[in-house]
């Protein structure tokens, strides 16, 4: 597999909007710098198998964020009958709080459709604050408790979510709440 570096680009064109963001599906050969936001992101990293095993499923899908080129930024999500399932979700760290997150929530977010998937949930640990706090900010909500929910550690996490009309956006699915 060809072996892509990630190099820093000049972020000044960056606004907090994410100007300059490109996201796309992404494909196989994004897997080295998927795997590099993976492990410096995450105490706990997916494997690459974690992902291909994941990825192989029909119903889940993985998007990339390209900044310069470069591959800044992936998410995980997987297609239910009501809703969309976030697995998961990160932005390089060099290139976070410029809106690059925020840009590819948003091309989640206009994917729902009020008559048909009209939430998104996702699993956040008790401790990932920054994440919370994100997701927060682009209109989710703590709405359970999952205790024990993770293998590798005894953290609970948060189940947030986000929904077209608790967001007020029903007929506006392309605005991002909050
Ligand atoms: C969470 C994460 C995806 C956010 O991505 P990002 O591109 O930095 O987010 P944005 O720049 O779009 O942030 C939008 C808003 O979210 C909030 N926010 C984002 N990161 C924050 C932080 N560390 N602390 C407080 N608020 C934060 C702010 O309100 C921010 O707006 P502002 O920068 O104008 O204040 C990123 O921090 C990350 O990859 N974290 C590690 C992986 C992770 O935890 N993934 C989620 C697993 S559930």
């Amino acid at each position: 597999m060809e072996k892509r570096i990630v190099t820093k680009p000049s972020l000044s064109a960056l606004t907090s909007e994410g100007a300059g963001i490109h996201v796309r599906w992404m494909i196989r050969r994004d897997m080295p710098d998927v795997l590099a936001i993976e492990h410096e992101a995450f105490e706990f990293p997916w494997s690459e198998e974690d992902f291909t095993r994941s990825l192989r499923q029909r119903t889940c899908i993985g998007m990339v964020a390209e900044y310069a080129d470069s591959v800044v930024a992936f998410m995980i999500y997987e297609l239910h009958r009501t809703r969309l399932h976030v697995l998961n979700f990160a932005v390089l760290r060099s290139h976070r709080r410029l809106g690059i997150g925020t840009q590819m929530l948003r091309r989640l977010i206009a994917k729902l459709a009020p008559e048909r998937r009209s939430r998104i949930v996702l699993e956040v640990r008790e401790t990932n604050l920054p994440a919370q706090l994100f997701f927060r900010a682009a209109g989710f909500r703590a709405v359970t408790v999952l205790r024990d929910f993770y293998r590798d550690s005894d953290e609970d996490a948060y189940l947030m979510q986000f929904g077209l009309e608790a967001a007020g956006v029903a007929s506006e699915p392309r605005r991002l709440a909050g």
